[in-house]
């Protein structure tokens, strides 16, 4: 399909998602079955992966699918709903309780009402003589929305109250939140418990709010007047008393000493916990003294909220299973009980390899650090020992394949060590996992770049048996296909477009979907660059001229017995053989008119962030060429740290230009 046409393509899943959110958020009336919405928004997830020119804000990797408040009617707040400040560590703590000091011009002592901080959504209950009068969300801290009936629908609410010291008018607040066991059915539609409360909160409709079953713990009050009651925690202890649920982790502390080991402790426990908590929030125990600190523009003097990490979590290891990947590499992944991680829930680490797991000891079982920061992927980084179970054992790693085959750890000449990775041995694609890896490479982005077959389809169609070998994907049976569930004419028909037009390849790119270990992207050029075309480089392997590629200046030892080793498989030969009739596999495209055509380069000493090849290619890619004598050809004779003088003088006595590499990098803007 082209450009235009998938725009179109996209942007009708954009305005089906819209649809179906109105019926279901504003209207409560759903058209579609939840696996058919998923479906849809599924497909407008994977569209945008391959395509990163799609985007809309209505897509679902935006917005959370549920419709803006003008469904509700607003109110004023009596008393403003405000936010916190928050603490990270023991200095904002000291600051925090500085300014109070400061405040009140003298040094107190403090009792603080320590709750947990539970990551939902916060509203006001408003009873008039023991009865509920009016539910709202926060909105903007002054004018919240009206959803007393959705409110209504959580059994943890009480709807009329008639003890006798319930006052006759008062704000109760809370937080509205869902349990990490009723998360769990509802992950494929929200990302966090958090938006899956706020989504169920808003629905227009109280009957679907019923559906998704919410709680609701009290911990403050807006609008209320009282002479009895002078601190937070005989508060929580009434709201407790008038039926309300009241976090049962709260407690009184005295000192920042004594809130710091108690968030320490409670940061590891958190996971255990039946919801999400994103910290622990500190508040004056004393009312007087609350009310006499009062607010600044945003958040009360008189608390704050010390957050737990955003990037990093105590869980529980469940299980470790082996990933095995295309080269053959063994990683260990650990199956962590779900832990929210700055707003992800995270449900797998990784433990990267059999030595990490041995210098780690790391058990089955065992409370674990799990870290989650910008893009890297989740990580163990520690073990908690102290929370070791008596009869843990340790984890021993399997010595062979999932598919059977004996592991091994291969010895590194230069580093003279064995190394940390254990791997499958590469025997093409007789190893099941690696089979399956390798067909995914082949039809990655930057390999032959089949935009309608991605990854998961890729597993399916293994499981299905329809794929096993690279030249299966271009005999599918599409009628078969189009019979699966999930495949309509036109998604059949995208798949087979996308098929078709990836069979006109450059030689480096099949070079690289091949998939041989140690030839990237910037190998497989050179070796496009010097054989010129597929049949040349086939001739190089029947007639057994692999160490020929010595000669390519970036090629060295490990690549060429790399080469070898996978040629050897006779298997191997046969599939790419295969291929190459199957494909129209063209010479490397080499761009004329670029910056630095007519111009040629020369390198001495050694280049900084940057190898060799990849200056080469840098200057290929621009039509520039590289040489590598000084002669009165060459025209710029760039220079890296500790260069050749005798080439620095040569070029100098023939007038060539001498770069730094940052001068020669300015060339290229
Ligand atoms: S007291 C003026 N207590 O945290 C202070 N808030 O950033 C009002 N929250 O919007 C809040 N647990 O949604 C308070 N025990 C607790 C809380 C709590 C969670 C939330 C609440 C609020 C936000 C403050």
């Amino acid at each position: 399909m082209k450009e235009v046409e998938i725009k179109k393509y996209y942007n009708k899943k954009i305005n089906e998602i819209k649809k179906h959110n109105k019926l279901y958020f504003d209207k409560s009336s759903p058209q579609v079955s939840d696996k058919e919405y998923d479906r849809i928004k599924k497909e407008i997830l994977d569209l945008e992966k391959k395509y990163s020119y799609l985007k809309s804000t209505s897509s679902p990797s935006h917005s959370l699918g549920f419709a803006p408040s003008k469904n509700f009617i607003k109110s004023n707040h009596r008393v403003k709903m405000l936010s916190l400040s928050n603490a990270f560590d023991k200095n904002d703590l000291e600051n925090f309780e500085k300014k109070i000091f400061n405040y009140l011009n003298k040094k107190v002592e403090i009792e603080y009402s320590v709750e947990p901080k539970i990551d939902g959504i916060s509203a006001s209950l408003t009873y008039k003589d023991g009865l509920l009068v009016l539910g709202t969300s926060r909105g903007d801290g002054v004018i919240g929305e009206v959803i007393t009936e959705n409110l209504k629908t959580i059994s943890d609410i009480p709807q009329e109250i008639s003890n006798k010291d319930f006052p006759k008018d008062i704000d109760i607040r809370g937080e509205v939140f869902i349990t990490k066991s009723n998360f769990s059915n509802l992950k494929n539609i929200f990302a966090n418990p958090r938006n899956a409360a706020s989504g169920s909160l808003r629905q227009k409709n109280s009957e679907q709010t019923r559906k998704i079953p919410l709680n609701f713990v009290a911990y403050t009050y807006g609008y209320f007047e009282s002479k009895v009651i002078k601190k937070q925690s005989e508060f929580l202890s009434s709201l407790k008393k008038w039926g309300f649920k009241t976090s049962e982790y709260n407690k009184v502390l005295k000192t920042i000493n004594e809130l710091e080991s108690f968030h320490k402790k409670f940061e590891k426990d958190r996971f255990d916990l039946e919801y999400d908590i994103d910290g622990l929030v500190y508040k004056i125990n004393n009312l007087e003294l609350q009310k006499r600190l009062g607010f600044t523009a945003n958040s009360p003097r008189w608390a704050i909220a010390h957050k737990f990490s955003a990037d990093s979590a105590y869980s529980k290891i469940i299980d470790i299973n082996i990933q095995v990947g295309r080269t053959g590499a063994l990683t260990p992944v650990a199956r962590i009980k779900p832990v929210n991680i700055g707003g992800v829930v995270v449900s797998n680490a990784t433990l990267h390899n059999e030595d990490e797991i041995i210098r780690k000891d790391i058990r089955l079982g065992d409370t674990v650090k799990v870290e989650r920061a910008g893009d890297v992927i989740p990580h163990v980084v520690l073990v908690d020992l102290k929370k070791r179970e008596k009869n843990s054992k340790k984890f021993i790693f399997p010595k062979k394949c999932p598919c059977g085959f004996e592991t091994i750890k291969e010895y590194n000449k230069t580093t003279k060590k064995y190394d940390a990775v254990r791997r499958c041995p590469d025997r093409g694609f007789d190893c099941e996992k690696i089979a399956v890896e390798k067909i995914k490479h082949f039809i990655s982005k930057e390999a032959l770049n089949i935009d309608g077959l991605g990854k998961k389809v890729v597993e399916k169609f293994w499981d299905l048996k329809l794929i096993r070998f690279p030249q299966d994907i271009f005999n599918l049976d599409y009628e078969q296909i189009s019979n699966l569930e999930g495949w309509g004419d036109l998604s059949v028909s995208n798949l087979k477009y996308s098929i078709d037009k990836s069979k006109n390849v450059s030689l480096d790119r099949f070079l690289y979907s091949i998939g041989i270990r140690h030839i990237g992207i910037e190998n497989a050029k050179l070796l496009a660059e010097y054989t010129k075309s597929i049949k040349n480089f086939l001739n190089f392997i029947k007639n057994k001229k692999l160490n020929d590629f010595l000669n390519i200046d970036g090629i060295g030892e490990t690549q060429i017995n790399s080469l070898k080793k996978f040629f050897e498989n006779k298997s191997n030969y046969k599939i790419i053989e295969n291929l190459s009739s199957l494909l129209n596999i063209s010479d490397l495209k080499i761009n004329k008119n670029g910056k630095l055509s007519n111009n040629t380069f020369m390198f001495t000493g050694k280049l900084t962030n940057m190898s060799r090849a990849e200056a080469k290619s840098l200057i290929e890619k621009n039509s520039g060429s590289v040489v590598s004598s000084v002669n009165k050809k060459l025209k710029y004779l760039i220079i890296g740290e500790k260069p050749t003088n005798r080439k620095v003088e040569q070029a100098k006595g023939l007038g060539i230009k001498i770069l730094s590499q940052k001068e020669w990098l300015s060339l290229l803007d």
